[in-house]
Order: structure tokens, then C-alpha cells, then sequence
């Protein structure tokens, strides 16, 4: 029997990164998996490979900031797949990069309105679902800057931080109820978010910042999260759990 095996899961932002290392996981896993972006190239280059790998994908162009977008996400799932029993909140931005006094007011508005606002949004749909399911798991994406401060990323390191707030509230509203909520928090992962937002110079000084000497890879976090999704992690909820290399130890 497969880890998750007849579990319908939802992926926001599945067309990159950490969120399509996780949908390909979850498939591999015997889960049946919407694959939500806003970039519809991605996102269906997310199934195909799924595909080929003889699991189970379909893809849902969403802006996850928009909170219409993640009902008819929700929806399409149950519609096509019967429930939902796994989201994975990740789809995210790094928003400006500016100190406060100098922040763009429309970017910061953006960058909350996806990060933060939108995990809200898939939430508020997610949960009706999961309760008529019997139960469900929600991972929601931090980071390493939910828990500590980064100069110039005020947006981020914000949104992030609020997402544990958000994790923890719904952990006390619902777990009673079968639903499990956790956030994970990586270090600095390769992904375009990364090599399409920081010099060498940059990528070279967050990778000192990690105890072990190198950026992470999205199919290290992936493991963790397959495990939070999965009934091994049964009295995990409202945790926030770093997968950082070491970052916070310091
Ligand atoms: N890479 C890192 O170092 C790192 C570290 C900690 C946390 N994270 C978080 O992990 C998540 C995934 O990041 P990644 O590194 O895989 O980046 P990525 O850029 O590779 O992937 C992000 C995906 O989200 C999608 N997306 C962006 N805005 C969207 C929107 N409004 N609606 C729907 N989809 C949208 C993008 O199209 C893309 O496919 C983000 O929330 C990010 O903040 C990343």
C-alpha cells in the first residue's frame, strides 16, 4: 500500500520549484493531484511528467491570490477526483526588495495578497471540503524567514511569519475535527526563485548562512512534506517545522 494511496491532493504553485517536487512525490506516492498555477506552461509540464511516471494529475490555472480562484480550485478537484484530502499551500513570491522606509506600498500589497492572503484563501475553501471528507492535512509554505528577519525582504519575511499565525489558529479550530495543519519552514532552496532573484554573489552569501554548507534541493523538502501529508505524521498539527540546513541553529 502506497503512502497515499486514494487521497486526492491539491498543489498551489505546482509548476516550479518545491510545489512541483511535491506533486511529482505525492503521485509517486498513489495520490490523485491538482496541479494549481498561475503559469499555465508550468503547470502542465508539472502533470505531464506526472504523467509519465504513471500517476494520476490534472492542471488548474489559478492565481492563488485570488480568492474566487481557489473556490473553483477546490471545486475542480472534488469535481473531478470526489473530495480533497491534502493541500499544500506553496505557491508564494519574493515580493520587493527594498527597505521599509523605501517599499513599494503596491508590490507590499501583492506580495501579502499572494503569501499570505492566498493561504488564507485556499484554507477557507480547503477546510469545508476536508471536514466533509472525515479529515485532511493542510501544509502550509513558510520559510526559514517565518522565523527570523532578512534586511530588505520585509514583504516576505511578513507574509511568512503571519503564516504561522494562520497555521496555528487553524490547528486549534479543526484539529479536533481530523484536520491536521503544519507549516514547513525551508533555508535558501535552489529553485528559479532563487537563481531568477539573486546574483552569484547573493546565492553565495545565504549559502554561508547554512550550518551545511550548500542551498537545499526542492526534492529535500518534498520528503518532508510528503511525510507531514501522510497518516506517519498522525499527531503533528500546528507546528511549524524548519527544513533548513541548519540555518535557525544559529
Ligand atoms: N526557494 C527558496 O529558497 C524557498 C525557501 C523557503 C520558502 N520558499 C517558498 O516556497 C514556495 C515555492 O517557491 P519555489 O522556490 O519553488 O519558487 P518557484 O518560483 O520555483 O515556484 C513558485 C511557483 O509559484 C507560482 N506562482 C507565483 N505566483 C502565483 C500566484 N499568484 N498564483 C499561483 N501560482 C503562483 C509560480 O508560477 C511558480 O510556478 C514559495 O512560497 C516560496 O516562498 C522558497
Amino acid at each position: 500500500m502506497k503512502l497515499l494511496e486514494k487521497k486526492v491532493a491539491a498543489v498551489t504553485g505546482g509548476g516550479s520549484g518545491i510545489g512541483r517536487s511535491v506533486a511529482l512525490l505525492y503521485a509517486e506516492n498513489g495520490a490523485r493531484v491538482c496541479v494549481s498555477d498561475i503559469d499555465g506552461e508550468g503547470g502542465k509540464k508539472t502533470v505531464q511528467q506526472i504523467e509519465e511516471a504513471g500517476g494520476e494529475a490534472f492542471f488548474f490555472k489559478a492565481d492563488a491570490g485570488k480568492a474566487e480562484d481557489n473556490r473553483k480550485m477546490v471545486e475542480a478537484t472534488v469535481e473531478k477526483y470526489g473530495a480533497l484530502h491534502i493541500a499544500f499551500n506553496n505557491a508564494g513570491v519574493t515580493g520587493p526588495q527594498a527597505l521599509i522606509g523605501e517599499c513599494s506600498v503596491e508590490e507590499w500589497d501583492r506580495a501579502l495578497r499572494i503569501n499570505l492572503s492566498g493561504v488564507f484563501y485556499g484554507m477557507r475553501y480547503q477546510i469545508p471540503e476536508m471536514l466533509k471528507a472525515g479529515g485532511g492535512v493542510i501544509v502550509n509554505m513558510s520559510s526559514v524567514l517565518g522565523k527570523v528577519a532578512f534586511e530588505g525582504s520585509s514583504a516576505y519575511v511578513a507574509s511568512k511569519h503571519g503564516l504561522l499565525g494562520l497555521t496555528k489558529t487553524a490547528a486549534l479550530e479543526y484539529s479536533g475535527q481530523g484536520i491536521r495543519t503544519v507549516a514547513v519552514g525551508p533555508g535558501f532552496i535552489q529553485t528559479p526563485m532563487i537563481s531568477n532573484n539573486l546574483s552569484e554573489d547573493e546565492v553565495e552569501m545565504v549559502r554561508q548562512m547554512h550550518p551545511i554548507g550548500r542551498l537545499g534541493k526542492a526534492e529535500e523538502v518534498a520528503e518532508l512534506v510528503l511525510w507531514l501529508s501522510s497518516d506517519k505524521a498522525s499527531f503533528v498539527s500546528g507546528a511549524y517545522i524548519p527544513v533548513d540546513g541548519g540555518y535557525l541553529a544559529r
